[in-house]
């Protein structure tokens, strides 16, 4: 389906397909990384990995996208998500949190079960 999109807008995409987490990407050649969903399947041991990915693949001024699962106990499916305070956390250092939304994936969902963080690739160390 990806190919198919990427051909249909007229644009050169390298797809890879492997473990996410064991991605080596040229340090510092991305603008953007764009994450939906992800995050919030990860348990929070793995937490640091994906920032360490984030942080690395970015330029500084690059920005992280990334929509997750708030932890709401109403909700019946899906992973337990995070909690604000959690996900302020894990861009706490290399980061600048620019925008934090509360929304949701569908309509299945409750109002604010998600959060849309976008965040800055800052000078500062990710650790
Ligand atoms: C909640 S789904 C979100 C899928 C898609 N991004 C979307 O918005 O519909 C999470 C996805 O992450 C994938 N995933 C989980 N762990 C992964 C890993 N270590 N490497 C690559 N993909 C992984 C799962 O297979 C699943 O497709």
């Amino acid at each position: 389906m990806a190919r198919e999109s990427a051909a249909a807008a007229g644009v050169s995409v390298r797809f890879v397909n492997e473990d996410a987490l064991d991605f080596e990407p040229v340090v510092g050649s991305f603008d953007l990384v764009h994450d939906r969903g992800f995050l919030h399947t990860l348990p929070a041991q793995s937490w640091g990995k994906w920032k360490r990915l984030a942080g690395s693949a970015l330029k500084v001024g690059g920005l992280v996208i990334a929509k997750e699962f708030v932890v709401d106990p109403r909700r019946a499916f899906g992973p337990r998500g995070l909690t604000e305070s959690e996900m302020r956390g894990v861009l706490k250092r290399g980061f600048r949190i620019e925008q934090l939304n509360f929304s949701r994936f569908s309509e299945r969902e409750g109002a604010g079960s998600s959060m849309l963080v976008v965040a800055r690739r800052t000078q500062t160390r990710l650790s």
